[in-house]
């Protein structure tokens, strides 16, 4: 399986860092979402994260500006008509998963595959869209793309050995470590992770704590580069809500319940660094 061309579903956080990886390996890249603003607005985190480059000198201004060349943008899900790939990063939703999946087994080429990037949420299901369930697969990056090695690799029931085998091809050409786990509401990462925020956050609901002192804890007691509620601040509470949700749901254990305080914070439209306000404010 030759991939050339990568089409990424989603400029948010997550699209944005995908799309500039692959364009960076070298891989002509499209990338969609539903409106130019947000196109617009990852294209600018992009360009600032390979400016960053140039300014210490690891890249040159030519180079970055070969990168950004590599980068088509479109409102058009039309453009997956002539990918190799598509990973698909946008909400963490089944809903709009599925149909974005339905639509894209209609319009991609017959060979290409059909890749997401959930956290959370069953491969098996989102395939079960498909006409081509062997051909769609868990590419799960981690935040922030550019910086984090690991990729959580997540094969559905029908995924075939030839698709697993490019996926994992790929991860390596993007100079990421690919990790094979099993197709489990959160996958490993989230499963471990997500609880240990939600606990977090139930530590300054029942006022234990407040956020600061959890995240010092955490920080200086087990050496986390991000205190659990700074983290959840980036990767936006929204995304930890649906990821506590489909535990919850998933395994039916009412250890995985979302914390009141994260779903009112998420009602407020307080998300995070994403919207100005989370845990902490944002300048
Ligand atoms: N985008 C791109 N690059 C970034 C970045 C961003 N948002 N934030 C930081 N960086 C880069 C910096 O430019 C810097 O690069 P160089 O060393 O090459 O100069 C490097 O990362 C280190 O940055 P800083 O020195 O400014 O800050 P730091 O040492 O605190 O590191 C961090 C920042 C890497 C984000 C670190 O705080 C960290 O590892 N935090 C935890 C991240 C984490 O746990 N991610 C997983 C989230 S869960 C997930 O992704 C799965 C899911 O489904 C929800
Ligand atoms: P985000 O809110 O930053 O971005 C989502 C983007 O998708 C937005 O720009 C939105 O306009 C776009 N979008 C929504 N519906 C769309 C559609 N139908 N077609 C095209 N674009 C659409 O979210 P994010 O943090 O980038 O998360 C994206 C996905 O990646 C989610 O599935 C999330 O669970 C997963 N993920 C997130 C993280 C994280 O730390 N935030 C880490 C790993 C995986």
């Amino acid at each position: 399986m030759d991939i050339q061309k990568v089409m990424v579903i989603g400029a948010g956080q997550m699209g944005s860092g995908i799309a500039q990886v692959c364009a960076m390996a070298g891989f002509s890249v499209v990338l969609q979402d539903l409106k130019d603003e947000f196109l617009d607005r990852g294209m600018g985190v992009i360009n600032k994260n390979l400016q960053r480059q140039v300014d210490k000198e690891r890249m040159t201004a030519a180079e970055k500006e070969e990168i950004i060349a590599r980068i088509q943008t479109t409102t058009d899900i039309q453009a997956a008509k002539d990918v190799d790939i598509v990973i698909e990063a946008a909400v963490e939703n089944m809903e709009v998963k599925s149909n974005i999946f339905r639509q894209l087994d209609e319009i991609a080429p017959a060979h290409a595959i059909l890749a997401t990037n959930t956290s959370s949420l069953p491969i098996t299901e989102i395939a079960a869209a498909t006409k081509r369930p062997e051909k769609v697969i868990g590419m799960h990056f981690m935040n922030p793309v550019p910086v984090m090695k690991l990729v959580e690799i997540i094969r559905g029931l029908a995924t075939a050995d030839e698709v697993y085998q490019a996926i994992e091809d790929m991860t390596k050409k993007l100079n990421k470590v690919p990790v094979e786990v099993n197709d489990f509401p959160g996958f490993v990462s989230n499963r471990v992770l997500m609880p240990m925020i939600n606990e977090a956050i139930y530590t300054v609901y029942e006022g234990v704590a407040t956020p600061e002192a959890v995240d010092e804890v955490m920080k200086l007691g087990m050496n986390h580069p991000m205190g659990p509620l700074t983290l959840a601040d980036f990767i936006g509470l929204d995304t930890c809500l649906y990821i506590m949700e489909v535990l919850h749901e998933g395994f039916g254990d009412d250890k995985y319940r979302p914390c009141p305080l994260l779903r009112k914070y998420v009602k407020a439209g307080w998300l995070g660094r994403k919207s100005g306000r989370g845990f902490y404010v944002y300048e």
